[in-house]
Formats: C-alpha cells, structure tokens, sequence
C-alpha cells in the first residue's frame, strides 16, 4: 500500500470520436442523462484526489462550458499526437510525489472500488496497470509477459506480431504510478510506431527497464473499462449502467418488475416495499417512500412521492410533491409545483400547475388546476377548469374547504370559493362565491312547443 500518498488524476478526453457521428463531443454524450466524462470526474472523486487535471481537445470550449461546475484544472492538448503525449500535457500540474491515476474520459463505469485497489498497489516502485482478458482482444494493447509471468510491456494492436496478437489478456489504458517516475518516461517518450503517436503504453517496458515493477489489477467486470466509441457501444453501457441501478434499488428493498424495463436518470432515494412497475422513467432528485407504487410508463422528474402513493399507468410528475396515501392517475401529469398535501385522488386527464391540493381533495377527471390554493376536502367536478390566465398575467384561485364544483365549471382568476360552497355544473364563476351556499351561472333550459326539424326540399 503507497500509505499516504497523494493521489492526483488525470482524464483523457481529447479524442475526436468520430465514430460517434455527432455534433456533440464524445464525451458529452449522457449515460443515465449525466455526460461519460462527469461519470469519469465523479468516480475520481471519490479517491479525494488532491487535483483532477482533464485533457481536453476536439470540441473543448463547449466540455468546459457544459461541465463548469466541476472542480477540475483543464489543459488543453491542441493536437492528438497519442495518449503518452496528452498525459504530458498535465505534466505542470502533476505533484512528484503523488500517485497519479490516469483514466480515460470515454470509460464511464470504472467503480471507485476498483481504482482504490489499483492506486493502493502503486508506489515509487511499482507501477499497478488495470488489465483484462478478453474473448476478444483485437483492437487492444496486449500485455506481454515473460516466462515467469512478470508484466514486460504492452504491444499495441496495429504494432503486434501474430504471436502477440494471439494474447488475451489486454490493457484497460487505467493505470496508477508515482508522479516523479512518470514524468521522466513521459520526457523519453518516442513516436517510431506503425501510428507515429507517443504511446502511454510505452513507459511499461521503461518501468521494467528502470527496475519498477508491473503489476496488474484486474476489475470486477469487463463492464468496468469497457470504453465508449459508437452509438451501439453507448446503448450498451447505458444498459448495463441502468442494470446496476436497479441492482442497487432492489437491494434497499425495492420490488422492480422488470430490472430491463427502468431507467434511473439521477439519484432515487428510497423507503421500502416499493414497486416500479415496467417502463418507469425516474429523472433528477426523486424520493420515494414506503409502500408507494409506481405504474406502468411514469415519468417522475425531482419529486417527492409520499408513503403508500398509488400512482396508476402514465403519470408525468414534474418538481411536485404527492402526498401519502394519494391515489393518481392513470394519465394524470402533475407541473412544476403541484403538492398534493395527502390522502388525494387526481385522475384521467387532470393537469395541476403551481398548487396546493389539501388534505382528501379530489380531482377526478378531465381538470386544470393552476395556481390554486384548494382546500382540504374538496371535490371538483369533471371538467373544471381555472382559468388563471388572462392574456397578460397569471392570477391565483383559492378554493375553501370542501368546497365542490359541477361538472364543466370555469373558475375565472382572480376568485375565491368559500368553504363548503357548492357551484352549479357548466358555470362561469367570475366573483368571489360565499361559504356554504350554491352558486350558478346558467341559462334558462327552455322547450320549443311546435318547433319540427328541417327536412330536405324535394328538386
Ligand atoms: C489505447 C491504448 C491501448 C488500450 C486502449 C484501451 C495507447 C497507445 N493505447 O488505445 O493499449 O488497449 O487504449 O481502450 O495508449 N486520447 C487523447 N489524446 C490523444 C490520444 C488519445 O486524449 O492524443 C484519449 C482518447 O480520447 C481516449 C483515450 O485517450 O479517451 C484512448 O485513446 P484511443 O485513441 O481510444 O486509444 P487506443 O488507440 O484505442
Ligand atoms: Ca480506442
């Protein structure tokens, strides 16, 4: 173990990864909405590294901008000249004494379990290199052994002879080596390759040349450092990275259906005995509570779902608050500050913006409640609408405590219920209406005596 020594990172992310096909830098395409390159800055963050130093390049002002809250030093590397030359462009910031961690912007699921095991075994002696054997290795560095199995160098693809290439068991690019040490191969550093680039890979014979000792590191699963250069390979990871999230949520005691069918886009915090249904997508900051149940095909995005929630098929809930035991959906879609105070029905086709729902309120079908303090109790009739908007400005609608609308009711805003007010269905409530009375807005029903329907002239 390298006992207390510093420990510095430095990302490779100056790739062009063209085999992406995009506008967008590789590196800024998401696994799980959260771009590969933070995935890689997080995970590094875990190891409490003194300084996190990315090499960027292709596409490198729109990775700061995107990535500006990181707390990391950028260096840019103006030309791919090959990996050994982009770990030197972090050269200035690289500590002597630390151990520094080299690991690659395009390699998301790296666990931090693993890069604590590797930066443990280096020291100002040995040189700890992340490898792993593959059914198929081609495209990769492979790692040269002699007979005694000691680590003697790695032979990159295109640079490998036929017995060479017959080896599987391949360089990751993830390495951990003492800060001094690396400088010095770093400056020796040679592009007399079938590439013409300077290879990281080289200081490996430099080590053994120096008398450093090699010695591998192997991951928990090849997933780990499997890299990302298509589309296809992008899927994959995302896949496997949503597997591990719902690995995760089944582990604190949550049931999910079908742990293919869930994508995790943010941190869930969890209370037991919940179900995911199949298809449920969770975004952002989302809590769930105990015995809550999500659907088939909801959508929660930064949001609070209290205890025992029954959120039926298609909900969209958006930065909202679902109190306990409330029972929503199936299509109901909750905006941007709904809080559902408890014990609420929202049904089929009911949209809630910027409101307080009190206490056993329902609001059943076919409704839009914006900006609107409703009361505990009420019950709004199917079809109720607030009309909050004027044309130029939002007003509010308050609604007293059981309180009840008729179907098809338009609650002009600004306007106030009383509590227990009763409105008659289809009306257009423009005033204020008192407590416990009530209310209409309609026009006479009248019948036509001797009026006949229109029948068709005879040409
Ligand atoms: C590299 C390794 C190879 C290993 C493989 C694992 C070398 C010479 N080879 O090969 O042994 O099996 O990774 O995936 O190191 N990068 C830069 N600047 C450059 C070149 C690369 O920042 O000038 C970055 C890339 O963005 C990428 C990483 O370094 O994140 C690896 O580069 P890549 O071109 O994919 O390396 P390979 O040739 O595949
Ligand atoms: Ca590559």
């Amino acid at each position: 173990m390298s006992g207390q020594a510093k420990v510095s990172v430095v990302i490779l992310a100056a790739g062009q990864g063209t085999r992406m096909k995009s506008k967008l830098p590789k590196v800024l395409h998401p696994i799980g909405g959260k771009p590969l390159l933070t995935h890689v800055i997080h995970t590094a963050a875990e190891l409490a590294a003194v300084n996190t130093v990315v090499v960027y390049g292709h596409g490198g002002e729109q990775v700061k901008a995107k990535l500006a809250d990181e707390k990391v030093t950028w260096v840019e590397q103006a030309e791919q000249l090959g990996t050994g030359h982009a770990v030197d462009q972090a050269s200035p910031h690289i500590n002597d004494d630390h151990i520094i961690l080299v690991l690659y912007g395009d390699v998301p699921l790296i666990r931090s379990e693993t890069l604590f095991d590797l930066v443990s075994k280096a020291d100002e002696k040995t040189l700890a290199l992340l490898t792993v054997h593959l059914d198929d290795p081609h495209g990769y560095g492979r790692i040269v052994r002699d007979q005694h199995s000691n680590i003697q160098s790695i032979v990159e693809q295109k640079d490998a002879s036929d017995s060479e290439l017959a080896i599987t068991e391949i360089n990751t690019g993830i390495l951990a080596v003492q800060g001094k040490r690396l400088k010095d191969w770093l400056s020796r550093l040679e592009n007399n390759n079938a590439q013409g680039e300077y290879y990281l890979t080289d200081i490996i014979a430099m080590a053994v040349a120096d008398d450093c000792a090699v010695e591998a590191v192997h991951p928990d699963s090849e997933d780990e450092v499997l890299g990302v250069n298509s589309r296809p390979q992008l899927a994959y990871l995302e896949r496997a990275y949503q597997r591990q999230q719902a690995e995760a949520l089944m582990v604190q005691g949550v049931t999910v259906i079908d742990p293919n069918r869930l994508d995790v886009r943010g941190k869930v915090t969890v209370g037991k005995d919940i179900t995911l249904d199949v298809n449920v997508v969770l975004e952002g900051d989302v809590h769930i509570a105990d015995d809550a149940y999500i659907g088939p095909n909801c959508v929660i995005i930064d949001s609070h779902i209290g205890e025992g929630v029954q959120m039926q098929a298609m909900c969209v809930v958006d930065n909202a608050k679902v109190g306990a035991k409330s029972e929503i959906g199936p299509y109901s879609r909750l905006r941007p500050g709904a809080v559902l105070d408890g014990d609420n029905h929202i049904g089929n086709f009911v949209e809630i913006k910027n409101s307080v729902i009190g206490k056993g309120s329902k609001v059943n079908h076919l409704s839009y409640i914006g900006d609107t303090d409703m009361g505990a109790g009420v019950n709004i009739g199917a079809g109720t609408i607030t009309a909050n908007y004027d044309g130029a400005n939002k007003h509010r609608t308050t609604i007293g405590d059981k309180a009840s609308t008729g179907s098809n009711s338009v609650l002009v805003a600004p306007v106030k219920l009383g509590s227990e007010t009763t409105i008659g269905a289809g009306s257009v409530i423009s005033k204020d209406t008192p407590a416990g009375k009530l209310t209409l807005t309609r026009s006479k029903q009248v019948t036509i005596e001797g009026w006949k329907r229109p029948t068709k002239k005879k040409s």
